[in-house]
Protein backbone atom coordinates (compact mmCIF):
# COMPACT_ATOMS: atom_id res chain seq x y z
CA UNK A 1 0.00 0.00 0.00
CA UNK A 2 0.70 3.78 -0.50
CA UNK A 3 2.52 2.35 2.66
CA UNK A 4 2.54 2.14 6.13
CA UNK A 5 1.58 5.50 7.34
CA UNK A 6 3.02 6.23 10.21
CA UNK A 7 1.91 9.36 11.75
CA UNK A 8 4.93 10.95 13.18
CA UNK A 9 2.55 12.57 16.31
CA UNK A 10 -0.49 11.51 17.69
CA UNK A 11 -1.86 14.33 16.89
CA UNK A 12 -1.24 14.42 13.02
CA UNK A 13 -3.32 10.61 13.26
CA UNK A 14 -5.64 12.33 14.85
CA UNK A 15 -6.52 14.62 12.39
CA UNK A 16 -5.35 11.78 9.77
CA UNK A 17 -8.18 9.58 11.05
CA UNK A 18 -11.03 11.96 11.98
CA UNK A 19 -10.70 14.90 9.24
CA UNK A 20 -14.17 17.03 9.71
CA UNK A 21 -16.65 16.70 11.72
CA UNK A 22 -18.35 14.05 14.36
CA UNK A 23 -20.43 11.99 11.61
CA UNK A 24 -24.07 11.98 12.65
CA UNK A 25 -26.04 9.50 11.75
CA UNK A 26 -29.73 11.51 10.44
CA UNK A 27 -32.56 10.05 12.14
CA UNK A 28 -30.63 8.63 15.58
CA UNK A 29 -31.69 10.21 19.12
CA UNK A 30 -29.01 13.07 20.25
CA UNK A 31 -28.32 10.54 23.10
CA UNK A 32 -26.76 7.81 21.24
CA UNK A 33 -23.53 6.26 22.21
CA UNK A 34 -20.42 7.86 21.35
CA UNK A 35 -16.82 5.91 19.38
CA UNK A 36 -13.63 6.71 19.37
CA UNK A 37 -11.73 5.44 16.98
CA UNK A 38 -8.50 5.63 16.35
CA UNK A 39 -6.23 3.84 13.27
CA UNK A 40 -2.55 2.73 12.89
CA UNK A 41 -0.92 1.08 9.87
CA UNK A 42 -1.63 1.27 6.16
CA UNK A 43 -4.22 2.54 4.22
CA UNK A 44 -6.45 -0.99 4.63
CA UNK A 45 -6.82 0.08 8.35
CA UNK A 46 -7.81 3.04 7.70
CA UNK A 47 -10.32 1.51 5.04
CA UNK A 48 -11.37 -0.83 7.94
CA UNK A 49 -12.19 1.70 10.33
CA UNK A 50 -14.26 3.05 8.22
CA UNK A 51 -16.34 -0.17 7.47
CA UNK A 52 -16.26 -0.69 11.81
CA UNK A 53 -17.64 2.94 11.70
CA UNK A 54 -20.80 2.16 9.14
CA UNK A 55 -21.33 -1.26 11.33
CA UNK A 56 -21.46 0.67 14.46
CA UNK A 57 -23.38 3.20 13.40
CA UNK A 58 -26.26 0.87 12.17
CA UNK A 59 -25.64 -0.36 16.02
CA UNK A 60 -26.45 3.34 17.19
CA UNK A 61 -23.21 4.69 17.87
CA UNK A 62 -22.43 8.39 16.28
CA UNK A 63 -18.38 9.14 15.92
CA UNK A 64 -16.71 12.02 18.28
CA UNK A 65 -13.54 13.14 17.91
CA UNK A 66 -12.83 13.55 21.89
CA UNK A 67 -11.90 10.72 23.80
CA UNK A 68 -12.88 12.46 27.04
CA UNK A 69 -16.73 12.00 25.71
CA UNK A 70 -16.86 8.23 24.59
CA UNK A 71 -18.62 5.17 25.81
CA UNK A 72 -16.50 2.90 23.21
CA UNK A 73 -12.29 3.61 22.29
CA UNK A 74 -11.54 1.36 19.40
CA UNK A 75 -7.78 1.15 18.31
CA UNK A 76 -7.67 -0.34 15.08
CA UNK A 77 -4.00 -1.78 15.22
CA UNK A 78 -0.78 -2.68 13.38
CA UNK A 79 1.69 -5.41 13.77
CA UNK A 80 3.75 -4.84 11.17
CA UNK A 81 6.76 -4.01 12.85
CA UNK A 82 8.26 -3.90 17.03
CA UNK A 83 7.59 -0.55 17.35
CA UNK A 84 3.96 -0.13 15.65
CA UNK A 85 2.81 -2.66 18.82
CA UNK A 86 5.26 -0.64 21.27
CA UNK A 87 3.06 2.27 20.18
CA UNK A 88 -0.38 0.91 20.56
CA UNK A 89 0.45 0.01 23.82
CA UNK A 90 1.62 2.97 25.23
CA UNK A 91 -1.66 4.40 24.44
CA UNK A 92 -4.09 1.53 25.80
CA UNK A 93 -2.35 1.84 28.83
CA UNK A 94 -3.64 5.95 28.86
CA UNK A 95 -6.94 4.22 28.29
CA UNK A 96 -6.67 1.76 31.08
CA UNK A 97 -6.40 5.08 33.24
CA UNK A 98 -9.08 7.11 31.70
CA UNK A 99 -10.86 3.46 32.93
CA UNK A 100 -10.41 4.21 36.38
CA UNK A 101 -12.65 7.45 36.86
CA UNK A 102 -15.44 6.09 33.72
CA UNK A 103 -16.11 2.59 35.02
CA UNK A 104 -18.79 2.27 31.91
CA UNK A 105 -16.15 3.36 28.86
CA UNK A 106 -15.47 0.44 26.73
CA UNK A 107 -11.54 -0.10 25.37
CA UNK A 108 -11.06 -2.69 22.81
CA UNK A 109 -8.47 -3.45 20.29
CA UNK A 110 -8.82 -4.69 16.68
CA UNK A 111 -6.56 -4.96 13.55
CA UNK A 112 -3.43 -7.06 13.15
CA UNK A 113 -2.07 -6.51 16.87
CA UNK A 114 -5.36 -8.06 17.78
CA UNK A 115 -5.30 -11.15 15.66
CA UNK A 116 -1.40 -11.77 16.52
CA UNK A 117 -2.42 -11.35 20.22
CA UNK A 118 -5.27 -12.77 20.69
CA UNK A 119 -6.69 -13.17 24.23
CA UNK A 120 -3.71 -12.76 26.39
CA UNK A 121 -4.28 -9.02 25.38
CA UNK A 122 -7.20 -9.28 27.49
CA UNK A 123 -5.52 -12.40 30.34
CA UNK A 124 -1.71 -11.40 30.29
CA UNK A 125 -1.22 -8.06 29.69
CA UNK A 126 -5.01 -7.01 31.24
CA UNK A 127 -5.46 -3.77 29.00
CA UNK A 128 -8.91 -3.91 27.27
CA UNK A 129 -12.44 -5.05 27.20
CA UNK A 130 -12.41 -6.54 24.01
CA UNK A 131 -10.30 -7.52 21.04
CA UNK A 132 -11.74 -8.25 17.27
CA UNK A 133 -9.71 -9.59 14.18
CA UNK A 134 -9.65 -8.05 10.88
CA UNK A 135 -12.89 -10.59 9.58
CA UNK A 136 -15.09 -10.58 12.53
CA UNK A 137 -15.97 -6.46 12.58
CA UNK A 138 -19.73 -7.51 11.67
CA UNK A 139 -19.52 -8.81 15.54
CA UNK A 140 -18.36 -5.68 17.01
CA UNK A 141 -21.93 -4.84 18.52
CA UNK A 142 -22.51 -8.45 19.96
CA UNK A 143 -19.59 -8.04 21.38
CA UNK A 144 -20.06 -4.40 22.94
CA UNK A 145 -22.67 -5.68 24.33
CA UNK A 146 -21.13 -8.59 26.10
CA UNK A 147 -18.53 -6.32 27.59
CA UNK A 148 -21.85 -4.66 28.42
CA UNK A 149 -23.07 -7.56 30.47
CA UNK A 150 -20.22 -7.98 32.60
CA UNK A 151 -17.59 -9.92 30.28
CA UNK A 152 -14.58 -9.84 28.31
CA UNK A 153 -14.95 -10.19 24.23
CA UNK A 154 -13.22 -11.84 22.19
CA UNK A 155 -13.50 -13.06 17.83
CA UNK A 156 -10.57 -13.61 16.51
CA UNK A 157 -11.74 -15.73 13.71
CA UNK A 158 -10.43 -15.53 10.29
CA UNK A 159 -12.57 -15.80 7.13
CA UNK A 160 -12.13 -17.11 3.87
CA UNK A 161 -15.13 -15.33 2.73
CA UNK A 162 -15.15 -12.03 4.21
CA UNK A 163 -14.78 -8.78 1.97
CA UNK A 164 -17.46 -6.44 4.18
CA UNK A 165 -18.63 -6.01 0.16
CA UNK A 166 -21.90 -4.79 0.48
CA UNK A 167 -21.49 -2.78 3.91
CA UNK A 168 -21.10 1.32 2.90
CA UNK A 169 -18.06 2.54 4.34
CA UNK A 170 -18.61 5.96 6.78
CA UNK A 171 -16.21 8.28 5.67
CA UNK A 172 -14.05 9.06 8.08
CA UNK A 173 -11.56 11.47 6.35
CA UNK A 174 -13.77 13.62 5.18
CA UNK A 175 -12.04 15.56 2.76
CA UNK A 176 -14.85 14.66 -0.06
CA UNK A 177 -12.42 14.58 -2.76
CA UNK A 178 -10.13 11.45 -2.11
CA UNK A 179 -11.01 7.64 -0.56
CA UNK A 180 -10.07 4.19 -0.42
CA UNK A 181 -11.87 1.23 -2.01
CA UNK A 182 -10.81 -2.38 -0.35
CA UNK A 183 -10.49 -4.60 -3.59
CA UNK A 184 -8.94 -7.52 -1.81
CA UNK A 185 -8.23 -8.80 1.63
CA UNK A 186 -5.64 -11.16 3.42
CA UNK A 187 -2.06 -12.31 1.60
CA UNK A 188 -1.33 -15.94 0.35
CA UNK A 189 2.12 -14.43 -0.57
CA UNK A 190 4.70 -15.47 2.38
CA UNK A 191 7.42 -13.24 2.37
CA UNK A 192 9.32 -14.53 4.78
CA UNK A 193 9.71 -11.40 7.50
CA UNK A 194 6.41 -10.46 7.19
CA UNK A 195 3.10 -10.93 9.60
CA UNK A 196 0.42 -10.13 7.27
CA UNK A 197 -0.65 -13.64 6.00
CA UNK A 198 -1.11 -14.19 9.71
CA UNK A 199 -3.08 -11.19 11.14
CA UNK A 200 -4.81 -11.07 8.01
CA UNK A 201 -5.55 -14.38 6.50
CA UNK A 202 -6.21 -15.72 2.97
CA UNK A 203 -6.22 -14.05 0.37
CA UNK A 204 -9.89 -13.15 -1.23
CA UNK A 205 -11.25 -10.70 -3.87
CA UNK A 206 -14.16 -8.81 -3.44
CA UNK A 207 -17.02 -9.09 -5.91
CA UNK A 208 -15.92 -6.41 -8.98
CA UNK A 209 -19.67 -4.90 -9.00
CA UNK A 210 -19.89 -3.93 -5.51
CA UNK A 211 -16.10 -2.11 -6.12
CA UNK A 212 -18.08 -0.69 -8.86
CA UNK A 213 -21.26 0.71 -7.39
CA UNK A 214 -18.74 2.54 -4.38
CA UNK A 215 -16.35 4.91 -7.15
CA UNK A 216 -20.20 5.69 -8.54
CA UNK A 217 -21.33 6.62 -5.33
CA UNK A 218 -18.45 8.24 -4.34
CA UNK A 219 -18.07 10.16 -7.60
CA UNK A 220 -22.08 11.20 -7.39
CA UNK A 221 -20.96 12.36 -3.74
CA UNK A 222 -18.20 14.69 -4.99
CA UNK A 223 -15.35 12.63 -4.86
CA UNK A 224 -12.78 13.05 -7.78
CA UNK A 225 -10.16 10.13 -6.62
CA UNK A 226 -10.15 6.75 -5.91
CA UNK A 227 -7.29 4.25 -4.68
CA UNK A 228 -7.83 0.57 -5.24
CA UNK A 229 -6.76 -1.02 -2.18
CA UNK A 230 -5.27 -4.50 -1.64
CA UNK A 231 -1.88 -6.22 -0.28
CA UNK A 232 -0.83 -7.54 -3.45
CA UNK A 233 -3.59 -5.72 -6.10
CA UNK A 234 -2.02 -7.71 -9.15
CA UNK A 235 -3.78 -11.08 -7.73
CA UNK A 236 -6.78 -10.00 -7.80
CA UNK A 237 -9.29 -12.18 -9.30
CA UNK A 238 -12.67 -12.73 -9.38
CA UNK A 239 -14.46 -15.84 -10.38
CA UNK A 240 -17.86 -14.28 -12.34
CA UNK A 241 -19.50 -17.67 -12.27
CA UNK A 242 -19.01 -19.22 -9.17
CA UNK A 243 -19.12 -15.89 -6.25
CA UNK A 244 -15.61 -15.24 -6.84
CA UNK A 245 -13.57 -18.45 -6.15
CA UNK A 246 -11.47 -19.34 -9.19
CA UNK A 247 -11.32 -22.82 -9.26
CA UNK A 248 -11.08 -23.22 -13.15
CA UNK A 249 -9.00 -21.27 -15.00
CA UNK A 250 -11.03 -21.53 -17.78
CA UNK A 251 -13.99 -19.85 -16.04
CA UNK A 252 -14.66 -16.46 -16.87
CA UNK A 253 -13.05 -14.45 -14.35
CA UNK A 254 -12.35 -10.55 -13.87
CA UNK A 255 -8.55 -9.78 -12.98
CA UNK A 256 -7.06 -6.54 -12.13
CA UNK A 257 -6.71 -4.83 -15.20
CA UNK A 258 -10.29 -5.20 -15.83
CA UNK A 259 -11.20 -4.02 -12.92
CA UNK A 260 -9.23 -1.28 -13.31
CA UNK A 261 -10.78 -0.84 -16.68
CA UNK A 262 -14.02 -0.59 -14.63
CA UNK A 263 -13.32 1.57 -12.69
CA UNK A 264 -11.73 3.96 -15.13
CA UNK A 265 -14.60 4.02 -17.21
CA UNK A 266 -17.19 5.33 -13.80
CA UNK A 267 -16.42 9.42 -15.24
CA UNK A 268 -13.13 10.35 -16.54
CA UNK A 269 -13.30 13.07 -13.82
CA UNK A 270 -12.74 10.28 -11.66
CA UNK A 271 -8.86 9.45 -10.42
CA UNK A 272 -7.87 6.07 -10.30
CA UNK A 273 -4.81 5.34 -8.00
CA UNK A 274 -3.89 1.80 -6.59
CA UNK A 275 -1.67 -0.05 -3.95
CA UNK A 276 0.09 -2.60 -3.86
CA UNK A 277 1.57 -3.59 -6.74
CA UNK A 278 4.17 -6.92 -6.69
CA UNK A 279 7.27 -7.41 -8.77
CA UNK A 280 6.21 -10.45 -9.25
CA UNK A 281 3.26 -10.49 -10.27
CA UNK A 282 2.60 -6.81 -12.21
CA UNK A 283 2.05 -7.41 -15.62
CA UNK A 284 2.62 -5.68 -18.87
CA UNK A 285 -1.74 -5.99 -19.16
CA UNK A 286 -2.28 -4.00 -15.96
CA UNK A 287 0.52 -1.50 -17.41
CA UNK A 288 -1.60 -1.19 -20.92
CA UNK A 289 -4.71 -0.32 -19.25
CA UNK A 290 -3.26 2.38 -17.23
CA UNK A 291 -1.45 4.19 -20.47
CA UNK A 292 -4.93 3.40 -22.04
CA UNK A 293 -6.97 5.58 -19.51
CA UNK A 294 -5.88 9.39 -18.54
CA UNK A 295 -7.62 9.38 -15.22
CA UNK A 296 -5.66 6.39 -13.98
CA UNK A 297 -2.66 8.28 -12.48
CA UNK A 298 0.38 7.27 -13.74
CA UNK A 299 2.02 6.39 -10.22
CA UNK A 300 3.34 2.90 -9.35
CA UNK A 301 4.33 1.86 -5.82
CA UNK A 302 6.52 -1.11 -6.22
CA UNK A 303 7.94 -2.37 -3.28
CA UNK A 304 11.51 -3.78 -3.75
CA UNK A 305 12.85 -4.75 -0.25
CA UNK A 306 16.04 -5.43 -0.96
CA UNK A 307 18.32 -4.50 -3.97
CA UNK A 308 20.10 -8.28 -4.16
CA UNK A 309 18.67 -11.30 -5.24
CA UNK A 310 20.39 -13.60 -2.39
CA UNK A 311 18.69 -11.39 -0.05
CA UNK A 312 14.95 -10.78 -2.04
CA UNK A 313 15.25 -15.04 -1.84
CA UNK A 314 15.47 -14.91 1.99
CA UNK A 315 12.84 -12.88 1.86
CA UNK A 316 10.50 -15.29 -0.51
CA UNK A 317 9.75 -12.12 -2.51
CA UNK A 318 9.30 -14.65 -5.91
CA UNK A 319 12.13 -12.28 -7.95
CA UNK A 320 15.32 -11.22 -8.67
CA UNK A 321 16.85 -8.00 -9.11
CA UNK A 322 16.99 -8.57 -12.97
CA UNK A 323 13.09 -9.59 -12.83
CA UNK A 324 12.62 -6.20 -11.01
CA UNK A 325 14.66 -4.26 -13.30
CA UNK A 326 12.65 -5.96 -16.02
CA UNK A 327 9.19 -4.82 -14.59
CA UNK A 328 10.60 -1.06 -14.18
CA UNK A 329 11.73 -1.45 -18.17
CA UNK A 330 7.99 -2.70 -18.73
CA UNK A 331 6.74 0.49 -16.85
CA UNK A 332 8.69 2.99 -18.73
CA UNK A 333 7.79 1.30 -22.32
CA UNK A 334 4.90 1.99 -21.70
CA UNK A 335 4.68 4.77 -19.50
CA UNK A 336 7.39 6.51 -20.06
CA UNK A 337 6.57 9.56 -17.55
CA UNK A 338 5.11 6.80 -14.75
CA UNK A 339 6.32 7.98 -11.23
CA UNK A 340 7.34 4.93 -9.07
CA UNK A 341 8.00 4.24 -5.22
CA UNK A 342 8.96 1.54 -3.14
CA UNK A 343 9.58 0.06 0.26
CA UNK A 344 12.83 -1.04 1.33
CA UNK A 345 14.02 -2.90 4.51
CA UNK A 346 17.44 -2.33 5.98
CA UNK A 347 19.50 -4.98 7.66
CA UNK A 348 16.92 -8.39 6.88
CA UNK A 349 18.84 -11.08 8.48
CA UNK A 350 22.15 -12.72 7.05
CA UNK A 351 22.03 -9.11 5.32
CA UNK A 352 26.35 -8.66 4.47
CA UNK A 353 28.27 -4.98 3.38
CA UNK A 354 28.07 -5.85 -0.15
CA UNK A 355 24.10 -6.75 -0.11
CA UNK A 356 23.27 -3.77 1.30
CA UNK A 357 25.15 -1.71 -1.62
CA UNK A 358 23.03 -3.37 -4.05
CA UNK A 359 20.45 -2.14 -2.55
CA UNK A 360 21.81 1.31 -2.57
CA UNK A 361 22.84 1.07 -6.23
CA UNK A 362 19.36 -0.09 -6.71
CA UNK A 363 18.07 3.08 -5.22
CA UNK A 364 20.30 4.95 -7.10
CA UNK A 365 19.66 3.37 -10.65
CA UNK A 366 15.69 4.29 -9.91
CA UNK A 367 15.55 7.31 -9.00
CA UNK A 368 11.65 6.47 -7.07
CA UNK A 369 9.94 9.56 -6.41
CA UNK A 370 9.42 8.40 -2.93
CA UNK A 371 10.32 5.47 -0.83
CA UNK A 372 9.15 4.06 3.18
CA UNK A 373 12.28 2.95 4.39
CA UNK A 374 12.76 0.26 7.75
CA UNK A 375 14.89 -1.35 9.68
CA UNK A 376 14.03 -5.03 9.88
CA UNK A 377 12.17 -5.72 12.68
CA UNK A 378 11.67 -9.96 13.56
CA UNK A 379 8.11 -10.81 14.09
CA UNK A 380 6.92 -13.67 15.90
CA UNK A 381 5.85 -17.04 13.56
CA UNK A 382 7.14 -15.44 10.28
CA UNK A 383 9.45 -17.90 8.55
CA UNK A 384 12.41 -15.84 9.04
CA UNK A 385 11.68 -15.55 12.47
CA UNK A 386 12.19 -19.42 12.09
CA UNK A 387 14.70 -20.36 9.87
CA UNK A 388 17.01 -17.27 10.08
CA UNK A 389 19.14 -15.23 12.49
CA UNK A 390 18.41 -11.55 13.50
CA UNK A 391 22.05 -11.26 12.88
CA UNK A 392 22.53 -7.61 11.53
CA UNK A 393 22.94 -5.57 14.93
CA UNK A 394 21.26 -2.73 15.64
CA UNK A 395 23.54 0.31 14.86
CA UNK A 396 24.26 -1.66 11.62
CA UNK A 397 20.55 -1.56 10.84
CA UNK A 398 20.26 2.05 11.86
CA UNK A 399 23.57 2.97 10.06
CA UNK A 400 22.45 1.18 6.49
CA UNK A 401 18.52 2.61 7.00
CA UNK A 402 20.15 6.27 7.26
CA UNK A 403 22.43 5.47 3.90
CA UNK A 404 19.46 4.39 2.10
CA UNK A 405 17.80 7.62 3.29
CA UNK A 406 20.56 9.43 1.95
CA UNK A 407 20.40 8.28 -1.51
CA UNK A 408 16.23 8.23 -1.41
CA UNK A 409 16.32 12.11 -0.27
CA UNK A 410 18.71 13.33 -3.11
CA UNK A 411 16.74 11.17 -5.61
CA UNK A 412 13.23 12.45 -4.45
CA UNK A 413 14.58 16.07 -4.78
CA UNK A 414 16.10 15.64 -8.01
CA UNK A 415 12.61 14.10 -9.32
CA UNK A 416 10.93 16.91 -7.14
CA UNK A 417 12.83 19.78 -9.50
CA UNK A 418 12.56 17.50 -12.68
CA UNK A 419 8.66 18.28 -12.66
CA UNK A 420 9.75 22.74 -12.38
CA UNK A 421 9.09 24.56 -14.98
CA UNK A 422 5.81 22.61 -16.35
CA UNK A 423 2.44 22.70 -15.73
CA UNK A 424 0.03 20.11 -14.56
CA UNK A 425 -3.79 19.23 -14.41
CA UNK A 426 -4.25 18.90 -10.34
CA UNK A 427 -7.13 17.86 -8.47
CA UNK A 428 -7.84 20.87 -5.97
CA UNK A 429 -7.64 18.22 -2.32
CA UNK A 430 -8.14 21.34 -0.18
CA UNK A 431 -6.47 24.46 2.18
CA UNK A 432 -2.50 24.00 2.73
CA UNK A 433 -1.88 23.57 5.89
CA UNK A 434 0.68 26.55 6.30
CA UNK A 435 -1.01 29.01 4.06
CA UNK A 436 -4.38 29.87 4.51
CA UNK A 437 -4.92 31.31 0.72
CA UNK A 438 -3.24 28.27 -0.60
CA UNK A 439 -4.87 25.17 -1.97
CA UNK A 440 -2.55 21.69 -2.18
CA UNK A 441 -3.76 18.97 -4.45
CA UNK A 442 -1.65 16.37 -6.56
CA UNK A 443 -0.45 15.44 -9.89
CA UNK A 444 -1.26 12.60 -11.89
CA UNK A 445 2.69 11.71 -10.16
CA UNK A 446 0.66 12.05 -7.04
CA UNK A 447 4.07 14.64 -6.19
CA UNK A 448 1.78 17.37 -3.93
CA UNK A 449 1.31 21.00 -5.42
CA UNK A 450 0.51 23.93 -3.76
CA UNK A 451 -0.82 26.98 -5.14
CA UNK A 452 -2.86 30.36 -4.94
CA UNK A 453 -6.69 29.39 -4.39
CA UNK A 454 -7.58 32.30 -6.82
CA UNK A 455 -11.64 31.31 -7.51
CA UNK A 456 -10.80 27.46 -7.67
CA UNK A 457 -13.13 24.94 -5.29
CA UNK A 458 -12.09 21.52 -3.57
CA UNK A 459 -12.75 18.13 -5.75
CA UNK A 460 -11.98 20.15 -9.16
CA UNK A 461 -9.12 20.37 -11.69
CA UNK A 462 -6.88 23.02 -12.10
CA UNK A 463 -4.11 23.69 -14.34
CA UNK A 464 -0.98 24.73 -12.45
CA UNK A 465 1.86 26.19 -13.25
CA UNK A 466 5.16 24.86 -11.21
CA UNK A 467 7.47 27.95 -10.92
CA UNK A 468 9.20 26.63 -7.69
CA UNK A 469 9.91 23.78 -5.18
CA UNK A 470 10.64 22.42 -1.68
CA UNK A 471 12.33 18.90 -1.80
CA UNK A 472 9.31 17.43 -1.76
CA UNK A 473 6.60 20.00 -2.61
CA UNK A 474 6.02 21.42 -5.79
CA UNK A 475 4.89 25.48 -5.90
CA UNK A 476 2.59 26.90 -8.45
CA UNK A 477 -0.15 29.36 -9.99
CA UNK A 478 -3.51 28.44 -11.34
CA UNK A 479 -3.46 28.98 -15.20
CA UNK A 480 -5.28 28.95 -18.56
CA UNK A 481 -2.42 26.83 -20.34
CA UNK A 482 -2.71 22.82 -21.13
CA UNK A 483 -1.18 20.97 -18.90
CA UNK A 484 1.25 18.12 -20.28
CA UNK A 485 0.13 15.59 -18.09
N1 LIG B 1 1.91 -5.94 0.65
C1 LIG B 1 2.91 -4.99 0.53
C2 LIG B 1 3.54 -4.55 1.83
C3 LIG B 1 2.78 -4.53 3.07
S1 LIG B 1 3.69 -4.19 4.52
C4 LIG B 1 4.03 -5.56 -0.32
O1 LIG B 1 4.13 -6.73 -0.51
O2 LIG B 1 4.85 -4.80 -0.75
C5 LIG B 1 4.46 -2.65 4.10
C6 LIG B 1 5.95 -2.66 4.17
O3 LIG B 1 6.40 -2.86 5.48
C7 LIG B 1 6.63 -3.77 3.40
O4 LIG B 1 6.69 -3.48 2.03
C8 LIG B 1 7.98 -3.83 4.04
O5 LIG B 1 8.88 -2.94 3.43
C9 LIG B 1 7.70 -3.38 5.46
N2 LIG B 1 7.80 -4.50 6.39
C10 LIG B 1 7.01 -5.58 6.46
N3 LIG B 1 7.43 -6.42 7.44
C11 LIG B 1 8.51 -5.84 8.01
C12 LIG B 1 9.40 -6.22 9.06
N4 LIG B 1 9.26 -7.36 9.69
N5 LIG B 1 10.41 -5.37 9.37
C13 LIG B 1 10.56 -4.20 8.70
N6 LIG B 1 9.75 -3.80 7.70
C14 LIG B 1 8.74 -4.61 7.35
FE1 LIG C 1 3.51 -9.16 3.46
FE2 LIG C 1 4.58 -10.07 1.23
FE3 LIG C 1 1.94 -10.18 1.58
FE4 LIG C 1 3.14 -7.83 1.20
S1 LIG C 1 3.03 -9.51 -0.28
S2 LIG C 1 1.59 -8.31 2.72
S3 LIG C 1 5.07 -8.10 2.24
S4 LIG C 1 3.46 -11.32 2.75
FE1 LIG D 1 -1.54 -3.09 7.56
FE2 LIG D 1 -0.03 -3.19 9.70
FE3 LIG D 1 -1.87 -4.98 9.35
S1 LIG D 1 0.64 -2.70 7.70
S2 LIG D 1 -2.18 -5.17 7.18
S3 LIG D 1 -2.18 -2.79 9.64
S4 LIG D 1 0.14 -5.36 10.16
Amino acid sequence: MQSNIEPSSQKELLDEVLQGSPTVIPGQPTHTRKLYLESYGCQMNFSDSEIVASILSEAGFTTTREEEEADLILLNTCAIRENAEQRVRARLRQFKQAKESRPHLVVGVLGCMAERLKESLLEQEKLVDMVVGPDAYRDIPNLVEQVNGGQKAVNVLLSREETYAEISPVRLDANGVTAFISIMRGCDNMCSFCVVPFTRGRERSRDPESIVREAHELFDAGYREVTLLGQNVDSYKWNIDNKGVVKDESQPVVRFAELIDRVAHVNPDMRVRFSTSHPKDMTDDVLEVMAKHENVCKYIHLPVQSGNSDVLKRMNRGYTREWYFNRIEAIHRIMPDCATSTDIIAGFCGETEEEHQDTLSLMELMRYDMAYMFAYSERPRTLAQRKFEDDVPQEVKSRRLHEIMAVQKVNAAERTKSYVGRTFRVLVEGTSKKKEDQYFGRTTYNTVVVFPKEDALPSTYVNVYVHDCTPVTLIGTITKNQPES
